[in-house]
């Protein structure tokens, strides 16, 4: 079941925004610490991801490659958005993407046939 994957990137949403909120609020360290964990969590994320297609022998089709693509997009864009946030750059055009991919990837994930598909 595609569970995991999912407890894997919900976490892993929750730890950015609890990661950006701490560094907001002054409380650099605790952002730093929380950051460290969020990379622990991208690796869950891609591993829980890929030991999926290997778990139920799926062929990897142009809407998988999609798939893994925009899930990995995300990961990049929420490491920038934070990178930049700790440099007090402009993060603007960065969470424009963010609202599209995290659009797309939850379109994809729940039309592709393994677990939840109300799009199918
Ligand atoms: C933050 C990033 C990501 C989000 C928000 C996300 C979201 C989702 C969602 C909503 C589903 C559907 C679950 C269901 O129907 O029960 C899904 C399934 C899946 N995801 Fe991700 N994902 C992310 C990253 C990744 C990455 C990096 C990979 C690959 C390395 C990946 C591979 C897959 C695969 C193979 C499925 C199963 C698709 C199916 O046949 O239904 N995901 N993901």
């Amino acid at each position: 079941m595609t569970h995991v994957h999912i407890t894997t990137w919900a976490l892993g949403i929750i730890l950015f925004f609890v990661a950006l909120s701490l560094h907001k609020s002054g409380k650099r360290k605790g952002s730093r610490i929380v950051q460290m964990i969020l990379r622990v969590f991208y690796l869950l994320i891609i591993g829980t991801g890929i030991e999926l297609i290997m778990r139920y022998h799926i062929p990897v089709t142009m809407l998988y490659i999609l798939k893994m693509a925009v899930g990995l997009w995300i990961i990049v864009i929420m490491e920038f958005i934070l990178m930049r946030t700790t440099k007090d750059r402009r993060t603007s055009v960065l969470w424009i993407q963010f609202v599209i991919a995290i659009l797309l990837v939850l379109y994809l994930g729940l039309k592709l046939p393994l677990g939840f598909h109300p799009f199918a």
